[in-house]
């Protein structure tokens, strides 16, 4: 690394997105505090995410990332995590199975509790109040109370990341995430629709496949690739104190990992170069996403790359390229262009949720489903104009009945959004909605493999 870095080093430079406590004593406590707890990854997991995204980088995988825009103390519940969890292996069974390709699977979970607010203040009836900045920081209540930003809400997050992770832990090992259990995984209110038919014609191929194996003398049961699954969490490393205290030494490697969680991303608007987000990260030796926005530029692409991937090491660096439907094709494209003429190895990952927020007629924040629709193709597009690798998708879902997002097969009106409206930041795809998605992408991904084995043959 050409310049030092200390695990403290960002503290220095100017930082966007941060609450400011009134109390520091009670924060220096809490920081103490956490920084006692035991870390909540190891960092032999986050090296084992690093190396398979390596192979997603070099088109040999598949990314799959998703979960909730923020989760939150309130909606803390053991279902909804076992929801998401089951949607999130729905949706890897069926890209798998389309693209025959690995799927590594990461839940925006277990920490996903800090948001960047376009705003500092929100204003109602004449009334001002800070924003709301995610659970970690402060309360949703528009009230002064719950608006004031409390330092103790990182201990609480820090307890609800680690249970969630525990449980997920359990799930991904313990039996619930095994092949034979494919069919248990169709959610009630899913079943009965066609995307629900899809998913059970699929579930039949997979037990089939999986008894013909076993016929032919192969003990599926004892083989973990079927009985288990490996699932790594991550979210926004934007509160930085917090992310700070949870940052340590791995005594395998002698290197710095941030153990809040196996994978890190910076947001679209904390990642200017030369500010403390960028100088955070550039030292963790997680694998790291960066997200990519219209305003990006390659010099400014090519600079974040040289801070973050000096080694241009394939699995450390994540683009998640978050355009707009209209616009990721022409934006994209230059930016895979210049990447690829430098010989950068970066993984490209799809965010087709952040681009397409509008506020509908009814007043709520959404996501016509069409348009995420419109953005995944848009991405596979410009790959494949730019003979790049597309290699992941990232979403903001929940396995949850809600109706956040308009349109899909369930046609979710204007209207219908406000029947189950439960998101405590942006509107999430449904299980109905997230499992449609799924089949769409696993066709995108059947025909970027055939059209590069394609050209694999016409070169030889
Ligand atoms: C997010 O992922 O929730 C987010 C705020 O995204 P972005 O930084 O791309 O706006
Ligand atoms: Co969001």
């Amino acid at each position: 690394m050409a310049k030092p870095w200390n695990v403290d080093s960002w503290r220095g430079l100017p930082i966007r997105h941060q609450p400011t406590y009134g109390d520091s004593t009670a924060q220096e406590s809490v920081e103490a505090q956490i920084k006692s707890f035991p870390p909540l990854v190891f960092a032999g997991e986050a090296r084992k995410l690093r190396a398979r995204l390596g192979e997603a980088a070099n088109g040999r995988a598949f990314l799959l990332q998703g979960g909730d825009c923020a989760e939150s103390f309130a909606e803390f519940h053991p279902d909804y995590i076992r929801d998401t969890f089951r949607v999130l292996l729905q949706m890897a069974v069926v890209l798998t199975f389309g693209a025959s390709l690995p799927v590594i699977k990461v839940g925006r979970m277990a920490g996903q509790f800090a948001k960047p607010r376009s705003s500092d203040t929100e204003s109602q009836d004449g009334i001002e109040l800070p924003s709301y900045r995610g659970d970690i920081i402060n309360g949703i209540e528009f009230l002064e109370t719950a608006r004031t930003p409390d330092p103790a809400r990182m201990l609480q997050a820090y307890s609800q990341s680690a249970a969630t992770l525990n449980l997920i832990r359990a799930f991904a090992q313990g039996g619930y995430a095994d092949l034979h259990q494919v069919h248990q995984w169709n959610l009630g209110f899913v079943s009965g629709s066609s995307e629900a038919e899809r998913y059970r014609d699929l579930a039949d191929r997979i037990g089939e496949s999986l008894a013909f194996m076993e016929a032919c003398g192969l003990m599926t049961e004892k083989v973990t690739e079927v009985r288990q699954t490996d699932f790594f969490t991550s979210h926004e490393a934007l509160l930085l104190s917090y992310e700070e205290m949870l940052t340590r030494i791995d005594s395998t490697s002698g290197n710095w990992y941030d153990c809040s969680a196996h994978m890190l991303w910076i947001g679209d608007r904390t990642r200017a170069l030369d500010e403390a987000h960028i100088e955070f990260m550039r030292g963790v030796e997680n694998p790291i996403g960066v997200k990519v926005g219209p305003s990006m530029t390659a010099d400014e692409l090519m600079g974040l790359i040289d801070t973050l991937n000096p080694n241009n090491d394939a699995g450390r660096l994540t683009l998640i390229s978050r355009m707009g439907a209209e616009k990721v094709y022409e934006l994209l494209r230059p930016l895979l262009a210049r990447v690829k003429t430098e010989g950068r190895t970066v993984l490209w990952a799809c965010d087709p949720m952040h681009g397409n927020t509008i506020k509908s007629s009814t007043g709520y924040k959404t996501r016509p489903f069409d348009r995420v629709v419109a953005e995944v193709r848009g991405f596979f597009n410009a790959h494949q104009a730019e003979g790049t690798y597309a290699g992941g998708v990232h979403f903001e879902m929940t396995g949850r009945d809600v109706t956040e997002c308009t349109g899909g097969a369930q046609e979710i009106t204007e209207e219908n959004l406000r029947d189950r409206y439960h998101t405590h930041c942006d509107p999430r795809l449904n299980a109905s909605q997230s499992l449609e998605l799924a089949f769409l992408i696993a066709e995108q991904l059947k025909a970027q493999r055939e059209s590069t084995s394609q050209q694999v043959i016409a070169a030889q």
